[in-house]
């Protein structure tokens, strides 16, 4: 599957969802996942994301392992809810893209 890592968190540009064949993406209050069962790995979404959030699982750093348990356990929140087309990324989306340690301002 294909995962959304930590550098998604208070950006949430959404340009990954426009290009989705199968509409896999789940969109939070400031975080979207890819719900593993049923994204088909085509790997489109990866180029498409400006916070270089997106990865092949595979491909994870190291210190973003921990974001395939989190993109399967949110599917299955309330708060996330399909999304498959774009909208407006979050208001401080450029200055949040980049900085490290935003696990903690996840909301969900
Ligand atoms: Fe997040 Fe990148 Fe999509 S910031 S919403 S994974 S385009």
């Amino acid at each position: 599957t294909h995962v959304v890592t930590e550098n998604c968190i208070k950006c949430k540009f959404t340009d990954c969802v426009d290009v989705c064949p199968v509409d896999c993406f789940r969109e939070g209050p400031n975080f979207l996942i890819i719900d593993p069962d049923e994204c088909i790995d085509c790997a489109v979404c990866i180029p498409e994301c400006p916070a270089n959030a997106i990865f092949a699982e595979e491909d994870l750093p190291a210190d973003q392992l921990k974001f395939i348990a989190l993109n399967a356990e949110l599917v299955s929140s309330p708060s996330f809810t399909s999304i498959s087309r774009s909208k407006k990324p979050l208001p401080d989306a450029d200055n949040w893209n980049g900085m490290t340690d935003k696990l903690k301002y996840l909301e969900r």
